[in-house]
């Protein structure tokens, strides 16, 4: 225990035994972040550590990985609130409604869907389409590629910007913004969310000004309980829907192309049987889930049996749910035939992804775009993959080629 980083405490009622020193941005085995797959380093975590633990880092919190303990924490919000979804806590602005608890969570989350309504998410996803198709077609003849800044991401963006309405022309300022703002602990990062909430204030004034018929607009005229939202809540409702769609489903792509480069089978299987798409894309949400949050604990009661009290903070691993072979049976391995993927790479319960429904159609597009037209793909000889991890199990680097 001498080499534990004491920058958080260890409460008396944490049992000596459930303590380890785990930094959930740097885990055991990704030394600088170069790895062939971070998801086995988390897998490692699972089977080498306790099924709850506590770890002084980042101010000092509980740790759960496995399917049925994620889950149960999920669906019990008045136990484990989200005011504290975000670790460590006090850099990422408040963000509504991800850190409402129901009953006050419910309306303003029923003022986001308008923006993912079947019309709005056909915008969405013809434009990623079109953005996918470009895009690939530019490369195929160069037979390589920086997957993440060439593919990955650019085309959920476009879909994202299409979306809610926001200036094609500010897609590189977003996109290098966002990068920053993955990682709470990088020291530009507080300096990215400033930067990101000066940007939305701007579009919400540019909205004030002269309305237009987009989400942004429609959350300034909203109302909860027959009152108009403050300017606050505008505010942080239009940050967690760009921070939130910005980031994660580039990240998701990014990890399945990185696995797909090394595991031909999979690739062949996909071309041969294009009907297996729909199964693939839950299974690659499944096998690379990509968030880690937070939950607070209201009132005292116990997780596996340890007890957890009131004030604590419990980190859940959510990709390791579906790596829990109590679930999903051989989970390190990705099958498109898995008869049914389980998973909670978008949650559950009441703040289950708002975005899932573009996030797999984006998914889909990069299979069908990119198999059609680059089938055959491996890592560029004598590189590595370069991820980062925290909020975000994320890839910074991912070099490509293929044969031409
Ligand atoms: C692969 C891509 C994505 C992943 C893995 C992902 C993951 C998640 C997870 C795990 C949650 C639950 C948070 C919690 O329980 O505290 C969540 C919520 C949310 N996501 Fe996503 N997300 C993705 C894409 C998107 C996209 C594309 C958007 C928007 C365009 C989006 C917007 C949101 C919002 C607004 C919430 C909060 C919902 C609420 O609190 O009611 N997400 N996401």
């Amino acid at each position: 225990m001498a080499t534990l980083a004491m920058d958080g405490h260890i409460p008396a009622h944490v049992p000596g035994d459930l303590v380890r020193d785990f930094d959930f941005y740097h885990p055991p085995g990704l030394g600088h972040g170069e790895t062939l797959d971070i998801h086995q380093l988390w897998k490692d975590v699972q089977d080498s550590h306790p099924r709850i633990f506590w770890t002084p880092r980042h101010g000092g919190h509980w740790v759960i990985s496995r399917y049925a303990d994620i889950e149960a924490m999920l669906l019990n919000h008045g136990t484990f609130s989200n005011a504290e979804p975000f670790i460590p806590r006090g850099v990422i602005p408040f963000q509504t409604p991800v850190q409402l608890d129901p009953p006050e969570h419910g309306p303003f989350r029923k003022l986001l869907m308008p923006a993912f309504m079947p019309a709005s998410l056909a915008r969405a996803t013809d434009r990623a389409r079109r953005a996918a198709i470009d895009i690939i077609e530019l490369l195929q003849p160069r037979g390589h590629c920086e997957f993440v800044t060439d593919f990955a991401g650019v085309m959920p963006i476009m879909a994202f910007l299409t979306l809610i309405n926001l200036p094609v022309e500010d897609f590189a300022y977003l996109r290098g913004v966002a990068v920053e703002m993955g990682n709470p602990t990088n020291p530009g990062a507080a300096q990215a969310w400033a930067d990101m909430s000066d940007y939305v204030l701007r579009q919400i004034r540019q909205r004030r000004d002269a309305p237009q018929d987009d989400f942004i607009s429609s959350v300034i005229a909203g109302k909860v309980a027959g009152r108009p939202l403050t300017d606050e809540e505008v505010f942080s409702m239009c940050l967690l829907i760009v921070g939130g769609g910005l980031d994660t489903v580039v990240s998701m792509t990014s990890l399945a192309a990185c696995h797909l480069a090394q595991h031909p089978g999979q690739r062949r299987l996909l071309q041969e049987r294009p009907e297996l798409i729909d199964n693939a894309v839950e299974e690659i949400a499944r096998r690379f889930g990509t968030s880690n949050l937070a939950r607070l604990v209201r009132s005292d009661t116990e997780i596996a049996g340890v007890p957890v009290k009131a004030g604590d903070i419990v980190l859940g691993l959510f990709p390791l749910a579906g790596l829990d072979e109590t679930v999903n049976p051989d989970p390190m391995t990705l099958d498109f035939e898995r008869a049914r993927p389980r998973h909670l790479a978008f949650g559950t319960g009441p703040h289950t992804c708002i975005g899932n429904k573009l996030a797999k159609r984006e998914i889909r597009i990069f299979l069908e775009e990119w198999f059609r037209r680059i089938p055959d793909f491996r890592l560029a000889p004598g590189t590595m993959p370069h991820v980062h991890t925290g909020l975000v199990n994320s890839v910074a680097r991912l070099d490509l080629v293929w044969d031409v």
